[in-house]
């Protein structure tokens, strides 16, 4: 078997969105589309240089030891660590909740979340959570090998000497699978995760890429409730419904649904190697998403198989209404 864990160390975020700046007001002009109006010169949600978290590796903190760090988020730090107790390999991410940081909500939030959810097989197990002398918190879950960005990343042929993870059309069929599994489970318990991306889908235990898919990074994640919908401009540019892109100019309710559509998007760069919308200039990114006229447009040489256009032709959808998450189709014989 490869070794997951070199990958995951080497990872770097070369693509992640909340390290792109926009830049509204200096492109592009089209009347009809007004964002740069209210977005000037701004970078998104996500911090443009975020501020890492050092926890103390080589140390016992509350029972876990910190092995090495694994990942950087926006937000936090992951490292991989060791129960003691349970003798077991865990991750464990760690985030800065003192009363100067304006990101501890979030992290409060993610474990609130993680613990209102019943255990799911596609959603990252959380184990326990406690917070430290100097105010950090630790989110203690299941350990995974490596996400989903990497994966996709490692289709083509690194120039950079990382390992080469090729992947056959039925695993990604299992994958997509998998990750439409945990949208499934999450909207049947009337929660939203509002930045569905392939950063935030892991590989867990498995061998090769036939591992099991789950979804973490609940921070942004909300339990909708019809007395008071989520309004806020939130997620990933590349991956955003466009109603979660219109809040950004004046808030309106949205519901679970836009999670279908950075489904339909996560998968569709699965198959394709980039987000549906992608362009370099996220300016562009979201003019591309707020235009979109329905019909899914796949590079030549790059169309997934039939199933997977039909599946994907039900999610990727303007009207939150009309998008339709029908997992058995991607099993259906083509
Ligand atoms: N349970 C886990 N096991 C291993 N790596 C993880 C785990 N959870 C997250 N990661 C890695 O760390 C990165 C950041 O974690 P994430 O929860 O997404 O933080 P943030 O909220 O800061 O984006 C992820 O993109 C993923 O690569
Ligand atoms: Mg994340």
């Amino acid at each position: 078997m490869m070794d997951f864990e070199e990958i995951h160390q080497t990872r770097s975020k070369e693509s992640g969105t909340y390290n792109r700046e926009i830049n509204f007001s200096k492109e592009k002009d089209t009347e009809s589309f007004t964002l740069a109006a209210f977005h000037e010169e701004k970078t998104f949600l996500r911090k443009s240089t975020p501020e890492y978290i050092e926890a103390d590796v080589g140390k016992v903190m509350n029972g876990y030891f910190l092995e090495r760090k694994i990942g950087n988020g926006a937000y936090s730090s992951i490292y991989k660590a060791f129960d003691t107790k349970r003798e077991r390999k865990v991750a464990v991410k760690v985030s800065d909740v003192s009363s100067t940081s304006k990101d501890s909500d979030l992290a409060f939030n993610e474990v609130e979340i993680y613990k209102k959810l019943p255990p799911s097989s596609n959603i990252v197990a959380y184990y326990d959570h406690f917070v430290s002398e100097n105010k950090n918190l630790y989110l203690v879950m299941e350990y995974a090998k490596l996400d989903l960005h990497t994966l996709i990343n490692r289709q083509r042929m690194p120039s950079d000497g990382a390992v080469h993870i090729p992947m056959e059309i039925q695993d990604k069929i299992e994958i997509a699978y998998q990750i439409s599994d945990a949208i499934v489970f999450l909207r049947r318990y009337d929660v939203a995760h509002r930045d569905v991306k392939p950063e935030n889908i892991v590989v867990c235990a498995g061998s090769g890429v036939r591992g099991l898919m789950k979804l973490c990074d609940f921070g942004f994640a909300v339990v909708y409730d019809r007395r008071s919908p989520p309004t806020e401009y939130i997620g990933s540019p590349d991956y955003m419904a466009p109603e979660v892109i219109r809040c950004l100019k004046s808030p309106k309710p949205y519901g679970t649904s836009c999670d279908l559509w950075s489904l339909g998007v996560t998968i569709y760069e699965l198959f394709v190697g980039e987000p549906t919308f992608y362009d370099e200039n996220l300016r562009e990114t979201m003019f591309n998403i707020l235009m979109y006229n329905d019909s899914i447009v796949y590079p030549q040489g790059k169309v997934p198989p039939m199933q997977v256009c039909r599946f994907l032709k039900n999610l990727i959808l303007q009207r939150p209404e009309t998008r339709v998450l029908q997992p058995e189709i991607l099993k259906a014989d083509q």
